[in-house]
């Protein structure tokens, strides 16, 4: 008898290593992982405390920077307007504002970087004029801007849009009574770095409240920007005039999504491993889910550094998640979660309640043999006691982590592609993995 071997193609018929001339990265099953692992800054607080840097003149100083590729887009968008950057000291920034901005953020940076919308609000009240060329989508669907926009035109903005463009001007924003239908992340932000120049009060309802916004505005208090209710779901920002804003020195909230993904892998592949500077605060949620996995927490302390120890000696059981707004379980932490329930014993449901389209790396995670079904934005999840390695490919930046971490779980070799997405928001991954033992490594071109 004759057997056929079929390829399971993830995209149009081609194998992923073939087609990305780009880095690819080689994972094994390794035995269990231990050691320690420094968490580095999270990309989504640096990049709004660089564009935070547009409202006063002067030198600030970013510490604790992780060593990513969107820091680099986000620096040269910055430049761009007029900002000087440079870097004094490993993983430090110095972000000077010499005063004269030049309010236009440009396509070709703009559409590397969903990030770049975070220069309208501080442009807007710093400049009184913004052109944006207008983000697009991601890789999991539209990503609208309408409470943003809705949110400034309330402070008296008025918005038109022409060649690709986002077109903004207002002499002087003024505060206002604003209420989001949803707590976004970015409009949020925006509204608070606007505010923090305009004259009166804005006060903000369903206020996003993650960690990356907590750590946006405790930078922007200590510019010296007036907010309360910093962390709760009703902000208030007084304005003050452009000369009580004075540069600030501040240190990045460590990353709670790079702290997931270690965790991920210690569920995965076994072990015992210390998270330096990881904050369980910032992810009680997803802590509680992981318990319920089977996975064990414990902080540390030992001669001043402290994080998180996470250990895993039994198989993974299965559990129901679903995304919500902080402080529910990010969207960002899924594509792990959904790798860790692709070898747990036991059936899970995961819903989707943030981007309806984030499912595509389910298909590469199917190449390596994972039982998943969508419907919708829902995910059943039937735990494989392993996978089989295969190439796939990184189709966003957490996509691509959670590929790596299903490497770990897999027989044989997982090939990774699309590497380009992993390396905007992962501060050396595969070196971090390589330190506690994993059989990981980099293939560049
Ligand atoms: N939304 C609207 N209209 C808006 C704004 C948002 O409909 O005006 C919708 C979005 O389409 C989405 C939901 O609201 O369905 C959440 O969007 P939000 O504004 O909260 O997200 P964001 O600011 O665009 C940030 C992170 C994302 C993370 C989300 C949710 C950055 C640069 N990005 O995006 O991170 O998934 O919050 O927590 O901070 C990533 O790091 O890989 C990433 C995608």
């Amino acid at each position: 008898m004759r057997s056929i071997l079929l390829a399971v193609s993830a995209g149009p018929g081609l194998d992923p290593s073939i087609i990305d001339t780009g880095p690819l990265i080689t994972v094994r099953r390794a035995g269990d992982l231990s050691g320690r692992v420094l968490v580095p800054g999270a990309k989504n607080s640096v990049l709004k405390l660089m564009a935070a840097c547009l409202l006063a003149d002067g030198t600030s100083e970013i510490s604790n920077v992780p060593r990513i590729a969107d820091v680099s887009i986000m620096s040269e968008l910055l430049e761009a307007i007029g900002l000087r950057l440079d870097s004094p000291e490993p993983n430090t920034l110095r972000v000077t504002n010499p005063g004269d901005l030049v309010p236009v953020a440009p396509y070709e940076l703009v559409e590397r970087i969903r990030a770049s919308i975070n220069v309208l609000g501080p442009l807007l009240t710093r400049c009184g004029e913004v052109r944006l060329s207008l983000p697009g989508g991601d890789d999991f669907g539209a990503r609208p801007i309408d409470m943003h926009i809705a949110g400034l035109e309330a402070m008296g903005a008025e918005f038109k849009t022409s060649h690709g463009y986002l077109e903004a001007r207002a002499d002087r924003l003024h505060g206002a009574d604003i209420v989001f239908d949803f707590p976004s992340v970015g409009a949020t932000e925006n509204i608070v770095t606007a505010a923090v120049l305009a004259d009166g009060v804005t006060t903000v309802e369903n206020a996003a409240r993650e960690p990356e916004v907590v750590d946006l505005c405790h930078f922007l208090v200590s510019m010296g920007a007036d907010i309360s209710g910093v962390g709760t779901s009703r902000l208030t920002v007084r304005g003050v005039g452009r000369d009580e804003l004075r540069p600030a020195s501040h240190r990045t909230v460590p990353d709670r999504v790079q702290a997931a993904t270690y965790i991920a892998a210690v569920a995965v592949a076994g072990g015992e491993v210390e998270m330096v500077d990881a904050r369980p605060a910032h992810m009680e949620m997803l802590l509680t889910r992981c318990r319920d996995m089977g996975i064990v927490f414990e902080p540390f302390e030992d001669d001043g550094v402290e994080g998180v120890r996470v250990s895993c000696s039994t198989r993974l059981r299965s559990v129901d998640v679903q995304t919500l707004p902080y402080p529910g379980i990010a969207t960002d932490y899924k594509p792990l979660i959904i790798t860790m329930l692709a070898v747990a014993d036991g059936v899970s449901i995961v819903t989707e309640n943030l981007y309806p389209g984030r499912f595509r790396y389910v298909e590469e995670l199917q190449r390596l043999g994972a039982d998943i079904r969508t419907d919708g934005h829902h995910a059943v999840v039937r735990g494989q006691p392993r996978l089989s390695g295969a190439p796939v490919r990184a189709h966003d930046i957490r996509a691509g982590a959670a590929m790596v971490v299903a490497g770990l779980a897999a027989e044989g070799t997982t090939t990774i592609s699309g590497v380009r997405h992993i390396d905007r928001g992962y501060d050396d991954l595969v070196g971090r993995l390589a330190s506690i033992g994993a059989d990981i490594a980099r293939v560049d071109p």
